[in-house]
């Protein structure tokens, strides 16, 4: 947890607000930010009360604001009925909005098409009346993965409308990791596509849900909807498989929404933890949603005339918030990018940005670090060559973003005149949690600055009480607040000891490692747990762990995370193979072998960067694995602790090798 913090807390620099974006801004100047914290401060139900009427439409209005009486299960507005999707299609309807572009969609070969806010209500109207016709209905789960396209929208808004609860796997995962979601969410429904294309190749979808079907214990699925994308090959089961626009057709183009209950599940989206196989965050319709519209005007600033592009995958909580729900709510025109920023070469997210005239642009630290490489080698694609002036606000989000690889956003992307937003959340918050606001905060590079009005975050110790400035600790937050997880889905006991010790009083634990300065602003210092963050994407070592030792080759492994530039973390599996320790050719052999192994088992993105053989691995006298120096050897550095407690400190020197 102390890795880097020295060259963090040294940075001395300070970017006072842009004058000209202050007076406009919907939290115009610190003093104004003051007020509002003071006011959720003194009363936090009325103030959330008062956000919950003023940015919600109620089909029930609610009379109770937060009950507690089952903390930390927490309840918001739990007497209130609502529905996501009217609050995000429904109401633009007869205001200047609906003519308005919704969605300006790019696909990966760079065709363009857009939708206006009246056809995206059309379209989602006539699937949910599909949906229904079939006989899905609130309540019911379904499976989403698909890819980053207009229909990835329509089918979660759609599901919101009539209450069935989604989770999106992201389309990177494998056929096994959507299998595992599917079985723990007890789906009845799969919506699909026949292939996602990215850099200019086409990836077959569908038929990994076929294969996560026949894996079994995924009977209750009653039909696998699948968007046409690319018309390749796919193998049709006639009792489950429908075409998505056989779904819509001759559907009318208006469709009721569901009111719902406030506290009714929006959605469960998986994300890693420290043990056992990933958590399904379960969040709520209305706290969910009214957090994703604050945000945006609040953190983003939002305008009626901006074009806001967040590049995140709509099977990250990212893509959920500030893709599918939140600039919808807020009637904002977006980008939504099917491909990836090197295809057809790395400026293409600059060309984007020059094409569309985006104004606010939101993405991750792992792709500002290899593009910003990028462009130091092949000039001819560097931000400068493009014309970025459309931009008002850029934004960062999913792991801590260097002082050195904020600069460089700052300066060739924002060109010196738009703030840098490092906003730090999570799957489980919702929403922004902890990030500069453009009217209000002076930007430290590195720092996500200080917390959102309502949402008391603060630094402690193990025994939860507050650590002064500069001290080390663990983030929490000390009150609910509207967005927050509700619990794990089908585990609620996992999700009462994940977020809330007995020692920390109540408070939400984060399971980051933060510290404040005299300022206080908060400087995150990464996971306290075993989560690695792998180009911002979760990943636990534990899942890593079990893909390895479910390999035949396999006796024992240990995963743990390596600093990486490019990629802020990068995975190092030390492994024990039932055979006799292999040497050269035919450890890279095996190594490659194990590598496409875990690929299939969760994803790419699990893939080990590396993998070291050793006849054991380093265990202390009673058994356990002392990852801390396997920490230490995958870094290439020496070890100086004292070693000779080990069982068999031999096996240090056998794991320093790489494959
Ligand atoms: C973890 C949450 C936030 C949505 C996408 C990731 C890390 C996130 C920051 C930031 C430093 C950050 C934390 C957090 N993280 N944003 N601005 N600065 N660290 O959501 O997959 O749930 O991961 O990402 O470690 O706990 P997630």
């Amino acid at each position: 947890m102390s890795e880097g913090i020295e060259s963090i807390l040294t940075e001395t620099r300070v970017f006072p607000p842009f004058p000209n974006l202050v007076p406009d801004a919907a939290i115009s100047g610190m003093d104004a930010y003051h007020v509002l914290c003071q006011e959720a401060e003194r009363s936090p139900d009325d103030f959330w009360a008062r956000m919950a009427r003023e940015n919600l439409n109620w089909t029930t209005p609610f009379a109770q604001v937060l009950d507690e009486s089952k903390a930390p299960f927490y309840r918001w507005f739990a007497d209130g009925e609502m529905n996501v999707s009217a609050n995000c299609l429904d109401k633009h309807l007869n205001t200047p909005t609906a003519d308005k572009t919704a969605i300006i969609f790019e696909s990966d070969d760079g065709q363009v098409s857009t939708i206006t806010y009246k056809q995206l209500y059309q379209r989602v109207c006539q699937f949910a009346n599909g949906l229904k016709s079939l006989g899905h209905k609130a309540g019911d789960r379904a499976i989403i993965y698909l890819p980053m396209s207009i229909e990835a929208v329509v089918a979660m808004q759609a599901c919101a409308r009539l209450g069935i609860i989604h989770s999106v796997v992201f389309g990177g995962f494998s056929s096994k990791s959507l299998h595992e979601r599917a079985v723990d969410v007890g789906a009845t429904l799969v919506i699909t596509a026949d292939e996602q294309v990215r850099s200019g190749k086409s990836i077959p979808l569908k038929s990994a849900v076929d294969e996560a079907l026949a894996m079994g214990g995924c009977e209750a699925v009653r039909h696998v909807i699948v968007y046409n994308r690319t018309g390749g090959p796919v193998e049709w089961n006639e009792r489950l498989d429908l075409w998505m626009h056989d779904v819509s057709a001759n559907q009318p183009e208006e469709c009721a929404p569901v009111p719902l209950n406030a506290e009714h599940p929006l959605f469960i989206l998986y994300t890693s933890g420290s043990t056992g196989k990933p958590k399904g965050v379960q969040h709520a319709t209305a706290g969910f949603l009214l957090w994703a519209l604050l945000t945006v005007k609040w953190t983003f600033d939002s305008k009626d005339t901006d074009v806001f592009w967040c590049t995140a995958d709509v099977g990250w909580v990212t893509g959920h918030t500030y893709i599918a729900y939140g600039p919808l709510a807020a009637g904002l025109t977006q980008v939504v990018f099917e491909g990836v920023p090197t295809y057809p070469n790395v400026g293409r997210f600059w060309e984007m940005i020059q094409r569309h005239k985006v104004t606010v642009f939101y993405t991750a630290p792992t792709a500002i670090r290899s593009l910003s490489k990028a462009a130091d080698s092949s000039l001819e694609f560097h931000p400068r060559e493009y014309d970025l002036s459309s931009l008002r606000i850029i934004g960062s989000v999913g792991e801590p973003i260097n002082p050195d690889a904020w600069m460089w956003y700052y300066t060739n992307v924002g060109r010196e005149r738009c703030p840098v937003l490092d906003t730090w959340w999570q799957t489980e918050t919702g929403g922004h949690m902890i990030t500069p606001l453009p009217g209000v905060t002076p930007l430290k590079p590195g720092s996500c600055t200080l917390p959102l009005p309502g949402i008391t975050a603060a630094v402690v110790d193990e025994a939860g009480d507050v650590v002064g400035p500069g001290k080390g600790g663990f983030l929490v937050i000390q009150r609910p607040w509207p967005a927050m997880i509700r619990t794990i889905w089908g585990d609620p006991d996992r999700f009462v000891k994940s977020y809330f010790p007995p020692e920390l009083k109540g408070a939400y634990l984060a399971g980051d490692g933060a510290q404040r300065d005299a300022d206080g602003y908060f400087w995150i210092m990464g996971r306290i747990d075993d989560v690695l963050n792998v180009s911002g994407h979760r990943l636990g070592t534990m899942e890593v762990e079990s893909a390895l030792v479910a390999h035949a080759l396999v006796a024992e492994a240990a995963v743990v995370g390596r600093p990486d530039a490019t990629t802020g973390e990068a995975v190092v599996a030390f492994v024990v193979l039932k055979r006799s320790l292999p040497e050269g050719e035919e450890a890279v052999m095996i190594a490659r072998q194990l590598r496409d192994w875990v690929a299939k088992e969760i994803g790419p993105i699990a893939k080990p960067k590396e993998i070291r053989f050793g006849e054991n691995l380093p265990k202390t006298r009673s058994g356990k694995i002392m990852r801390r120096l396997l920490r230490v050897v995958a870094k290439g550095e020496a070890i100086t602790q004292d070693v000779s407690t080990l069982e068999n400190p031999a096996i240090l020197d056998q794991m320093s090798q790489s494959h």
